[in-house]
């Protein structure tokens, strides 16, 4: 059986050690990223990499004042207390080393084009992208990145939860990419001692179906 200890040792960790990152590490866990497949091998992601601790912590502090705004908009005290529950998670990157910002442009499809080109109702345009192959190829690549790390040493989180407030995060950090956008991003350090353990899977009969 082959050694799979790499997977299933992986865990999201949210404290970090100060212990700073070596650039050849973060650069080897880029390679393995884009080694992950993505639709027609577009390869379309883009990742935009944070070691200032500062700018990291100014980003967590857009995204907390995000989600305050948010949740100032709820119509009632439930709503608002579900929201204000989870903004460590989505602000849980504060204090990380390092913080990968991933960005994806548009999954091209001839499809699409010849669909549109014959008037398609919006239906059939949806059906098409809804398998989103921009974002799952996107997701493949953060999870190369991930098990990379483990493999590595390294603590990781995968993120979508800050993306509310992708418009003040691209404003802040300035990068620009035409056809780009923020998708997610990567909390990497080495790992603070005795963080949380994984949480338990759903039993794989509950997710599999074979069909015979
Ligand atoms: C697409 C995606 C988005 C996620 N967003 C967040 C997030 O915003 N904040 C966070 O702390 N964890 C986030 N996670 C991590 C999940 O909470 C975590 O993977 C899940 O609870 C299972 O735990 P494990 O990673 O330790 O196995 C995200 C994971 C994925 C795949």
């Amino acid at each position: 059986m082959a050694n799979l200890d790499f997977i299933y040792n992986r865990k999201s960790i949210r404290q970090f050690k100060d212990t700073p990152i070596p650039k050849e590490d973060i650069l080897e866990l880029l390679k393995a990223a884009t080694h992950a497949p993505s639709p027609k091998h577009q390869q379309n992601w883009n990742f935009v990499v944070l070691q200032n601790k500062e700018m990291i912590n100014k980003l967590a502090d857009i995204v907390k004042e995000s989600h305050e705004r948010i949740g100032k908009l709820a119509k009632n005290e439930k709503d608002f207390k579900r929201h204000m529950s989870v903004i460590n998670y989505y602000t849980c990157f504060r204090n990380a080393p390092v913080l990968v910002i991933v960005y994806s442009s548009e999954y091209k499809m001839i499809e699409e084009k010849i669909l549109k080109d014959n008037n398609a109702p919006q239906e059939i345009l949806d059906v098409l992208k809804s398998p989103q192959s921009a974002a799952q190829g996107i997701g493949a690549a953060v999870e190369n990145f991930l098990l990379a790390a483990t493999a590595m040493g390294y603590g990781t989180c995968y993120m979508t939860g800050p993306t509310h407030a992708k418009r003040e995060i691209e404003d802040f950090i300035g990068f620009e990419k035409p056809e780009y956008e923020l998708m997610s991003m990567i909390a990497l350090g080495v790992a603070e001692e005795n963080t949380p353990a994984q949480p338990p899977r759903k039993p794989l009969e509950d997710v599999v179906t074979f069909i015979d």
